[in-house]
């Protein structure tokens, strides 16, 4: 439990300031609500006040005795803004400090996180662009908008994140510290696969496997908060597409090998969190298999399918990084480590994220913690953690291994 202030400036996404105050409390943090004026235009102080359970001001002038300016600041372990205005993330650059959140962002030590919300005008402005290159530069994270519907009519660039995705990625700097959201995937192109494929058997009947995409969605959330633009190659997944990705839905392993054949080319980073079956029935009925009936099967002949990290090992463009995954369970012939040190020599790829599974870990559970080989040698531990956090450690051990952008 952390002591987190929900700074909330005057856009209409302001209404989803509150679902986002929702997300906080219910993972069990204390909730300090600071709106501008403008904000208290769009939500009322006692939605804030009954949904955190702590006294709302948006001015210098209540609770002066408190010396609220300066404690509110002093006291919190995260500040998140959210949504951040195009004249919050001015006045913030500029160190003014004319209300009760501007004051608290000057006295606040602690990581601060931005999460911008406008018009896409707004946001692409050269003035707003510096006041975010100035608040970056001093270490805030400002998260890049959404692109989608905004207000009225327009759409692009602006959106405010889900608070479902804003929620996970501050969780992440609650326990790594903001530089695990640096922006230092900008330009970068990363095609991520997650899921876990879906082999028919017939019309209504698959093969499939646990894998729930979660690490794989982690994994896309968070290199888009750092960055990146991101695709994420999701089998049998139909979970809402995290800010910034692009989701291209895919339902076997030749439908993913295509996906990811087709989006790798140009990408720096290629991900293969999918569980990617390796056999599928040699044959798909074309009716729904009945029992009684003449088409009642007694055993289920499989084929293998193709190896698609291999393949993109194969066909890698010059400089692109390959990351595998491996689930394993120590056994006579060697322990985890040493099983995967030999695949990720086989699959020939740069990083392989091992997940030991000996105690039915992982699938479907909302915590992992992964050992990440690399082919130099390398073995990074990533202890455990939430999936984002997990996802923010995997993209530590990677992005300091990409080769310089061309044009830098
Ligand atoms: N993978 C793949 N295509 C397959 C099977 C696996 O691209 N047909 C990828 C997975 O996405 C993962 C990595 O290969 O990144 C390792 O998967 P795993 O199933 O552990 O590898 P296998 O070669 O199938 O090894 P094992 O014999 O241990 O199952």
């Amino acid at each position: 439990m952390s002591r987190i202030v929900l700074g909330v400036s005057g856009g209409v996404a302001a209404y989803k300031a509150a679902h986002l105050l929702r997300a906080f409390t219910e993972a069990g943090h204390d909730v300090r609500v600071v709106p501008t004026a403008g904000a208290l235009h769009f939500v009322g102080a006692a939605t804030f006040e009954a949904l955190s359970g702590n006294p709302v001001t948006a001015d210098v002038w209540s609770d002066v005795p408190e010396v609220a300016h300066v404690r509110i600041g002093q006291n919190a372990e995260l500040v998140v803004v959210a949504p951040a205005t195009a004249d919050l993330l001015a006045r913030a650059a500029a160190g003014r400090a004319d209300d009760l959140l501007t004051a608290t962002l000057l006295t606040a030590s602690c990581p601060v996180i931005f999460v911008p919300a406008m018009h896409t005008e707004m946001w692409l402005h050269p003035a707003t662009q510096d006041n975010v290159a100035t608040l970056r530069r001093r270490g805030a994270v400002v998260l890049p908008p959404a692109v989608g519907r905004l207000t009225g009519p327009d759409s692009g660039p602006g959106r405010l994140p889900e608070p479902a995705d804003i929620a996970a990625l501050a969780s992440v700097v609650l326990t790594q510290g903001p530089a695990a959201l640096g922006h230092d995937l900008a330009g970068r192109r990363v095609v991520v696969s997650a899921g876990g494929t879906r082999e028919p058997l017939d019309p209504v009947r698959y093969l499939g496997n646990r894998s729930s995409g979660r690490q794989g969605w982690a994994l896309a959330r968070v290199a888009a908060a750092r960055g990146a633009e991101v695709v994420l190659v999701a089998a049998g997944v139909d979970a809402p597409a995290p800010f910034g990705v692009r989701v291209v839905p895919v339902g076997t392993a030749e439908e993913l090998r295509t996906a990811m054949l087709a989006e790798a080319p140009d990408a720096d980073v290629v991900v293969m969190s999918a569980a990617v079956a390796d056999f599928r029935p040699a044959t798909e009925a074309a009716t729904k298999l009945k029992k009684g009936s003449s088409t009642e099967p007694t055993s289920v002949a499989l084929v293998r399918n193709p190896d698609v990290l291999e393949e993109l090992v194969r066909k890698r463009a010059p400089g692109q990084l390959i990351v595998g995954f491996a689930a394993e369970t120590g056994d006579a012939d060697g322990d985890v480590l040493a099983h995967a040190r030999a695949k990720l020599a086989r699959k020939g790829c740069d990083l392989l994220v091992v997940n030991d599974v000996s105690a039915g870990q992982v699938f479907g559970r909302s915590d992992n913690a992964v050992v990440v080989l690399g082919a130099d040698g390398t073995a990074t531990e990533v202890p455990l953690g939430g999936k984002d956090a997990v996802a923010a450690g995997i993209w530590a051990a990677v992005t300091p291994r990409l080769a310089a952008p061309p044009n830098g």
